[in-house]
């Protein structure tokens, strides 16, 4: 049974919260609160989805606007109620036009992120095998305090009762509440307006509507949730870190049961839009963020957080941090690797330890194997990066774009002053600085002269151990003139 509308409430302040941010808008598993209320609801496919909105309602709308455009906001302006909140929604509907007559209205609340579909499709389902008028969530807790209570004859339900308005009695009721209830419309629409604010907290409950249908000889009956946790409202810090405790040990179970290996659920956070294929493995503390994907084969982890990452088939990440980064199939990445936006792996390539890419994309078979910069690059097939070189990219004003062929050899310690270009399959000596374009199948020297002063030590430090060292060695002491070694040796980059 697809409801007509679903109204969810999120206009309370949120006080324990202690925050700038209005509570519905704190998130867990990279979706906010507010969303994953919208998300559970629009699994029953409902006509019409109204937020009420209050407390920080631009900054939610905004939120709204962005995530779910196809929900409707409701501002309520002075917090007097559930009852009034829904009020406000029902007349925000009718004054549109909108009539509510195909299906029930599901009313929700918007700090309830654990709700499921399913558990509003089970709400559902009884509401219209009983063709009743009005169904409640509940669950039973041992610790009722603070919720409203469900007052049962026999099986049916005649009324709730807030924790302020109860007897003694009625507190020992441990049936609870959630908050969350399908209505059929005309009940609903009959019974808003009987509502008024004579109790403890002066406001208007929109659980008094129970009593009003009972009275008026409808159906209401109670559903128990399979799981108490789908009702958990978030009210402070503690209840947050708890519900996403909870998000994330669900989230995991899916990716195992779907062939995932992860070796700790517990310190492996995963967000609700990350995708990832079967036999992919997660080692410890690895944290997947934004819509990551990771595909079959792939090994991530330990010490890894990838932000709206792609990592493809059989690569390897290990200790590393990157953001929007496409790591190629095969790749090698880590450890302690840092790969910022734009970063493109090729396949089967690899960006080694103390190594940072930003903005640069390499080919099939390219490897940064150890400790350099690469920024605004582009580099071709099997060209290998030596040990230690920096793409010198920013002038103090600008960036500027290196390019660097395929096959080509960049020596140990470099650096590519940008802009730049090396042709295909050249290579550079280690120790350059290179200025200059390189043409294809070049060597590039861009250093000093190496020039020996034989002697010099059992001269100019007599006695210490170096000299002593020197002359057991036989080194000459006498004074010699400058030697200067002849052709400077090609490379001593680093191949692997
Ligand atoms: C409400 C229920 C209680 C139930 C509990 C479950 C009523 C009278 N009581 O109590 O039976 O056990 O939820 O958590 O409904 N809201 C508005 N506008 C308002 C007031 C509230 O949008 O004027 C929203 C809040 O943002 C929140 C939801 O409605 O999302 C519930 O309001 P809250 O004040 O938390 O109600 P409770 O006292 O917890
Ligand atoms: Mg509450």
């Amino acid at each position: 049974m697809r409801p007509s509308v679903v109204i969810i409430l999120a206009a309370g302040e949120g006080t324990r919260m202690k925050s700038g941010t209005p509570k519905v808008l704190h998130s867990i598993a990279g979706r906010s609160l507010i969303n994953h209320v919208v998300e559970a609801a629009a699994t029953t496919e409902p006509d019409h989805l109204v937020v009420v909105v209050g407390h920080g309602a631009s900054a939610v709308t905004a939120h709204l606007e962005e995530v779910a455009p196809w929900v409707t906001t409701v501002e309520q302006t002075e917090r007097n109620g559930t009852g009034h909140a829904v009020r406000i929604a029902l007349s925000a509907l009718s004054n549109a036009g909108v009539s509510l007559s195909q299906g029930p209205v599901v009313v929700l609340t918007g700090d309830t992120p654990l709700l499921t579909g399913e558990t509003l499709q089970l709400m559902l389902d009884s509401h219209e095998s009983y063709s009743a008028q009005a169904t409640i969530l509940t669950t039973e807790l041992s610790d009722p305090f603070g919720y409203g209570r469900i007052i049962r004859r026999g099986s049916e339900v005649v009324g709730i009762i807030e924790e302020k308005d109860a007897t003694p009695e009625q507190k020992l009721i441990c049936e609870i509440n959630s908050g969350m209830y399908a209505f059929s419309a005309a009940s609903i629409i009959e019974s808003i307006d009987q509502i008024d604010s004579r109790n403890a907290q002066g406001e208007e409950y929109l659980t008094d509507v129970i009593g009003f249908i009972h009275s008026a000889g409808g159906t209401v009956t109670g559903v128990i949730t399979p799981d108490s946790n789908d009702i958990l409202g978030i009210n402070d810090r503690v209840q947050l870190a708890q519900a996403g405790a909870i998000m994330r040990d669900r989230i995991n179970e899916n990716h195992m049961r779907a062939g995932v290996t992860i070796a700790d659920p517990a310190s492996t956070w995963i967000d609700v839009d990350v995708d990832i294929a079967s036999d992919v493995t997660l080692l410890p503390q690895t944290v997947l963020r934004g819509p990551t994907s990771i595909e079959t084969g792939a090994e991530v982890g330990p010490g890894t957080t990838l932000i709206s990452c792609e990592v493809g088939a059989h690569a390897v990440v290990r200790h590393t941090w990157g953001e929007l980064a496409v790591i190629g199939s095969g790749a090698s990445v880590g450890p302690f690797t840092y790969l910022r936006a734009g970063t493109e792996i090729g396949a089967e390539g690899k960006a080694g330890a103390f190594v940072e890419i930003k903005n640069s994309q390499m080919g099939v078979g390219s490897k940064v194997p150890h400790l350099s910069y690469v920024g605004d690059a582009h580099i071709g097939d099997h060209t290998n990066i030596g040990a230690g070189t920096v793409f010198v990219n920013y002038d103090g004003v600008n960036k500027h774009t290196t390019e660097v062929g395929s096959g080509v050899r960049i020596g140990s310690d470099n650096m590519l002053v940008a802009p730049v270009t090396i042709g295909d399959g050249a290579y550079t000596a280690a120790g350059s600085v290179i200025t200059d374009n390189v043409p294809p199948g070049a060597m590039a020297v861009g250093r000093a002269n190496q020039r020996n002063i034989e002697g010099w030590v059992p001269r100019k430090r007599p006695g210490t151990v170096s000299a002593e060292a020197a002359e057991r060695a036989g080194a000459s002491t006498s004074a010699a003139s400058d030697t200067v070694s002849p052709e400077p040796s090609p490379l001593d980059s680093d191949q692997n």
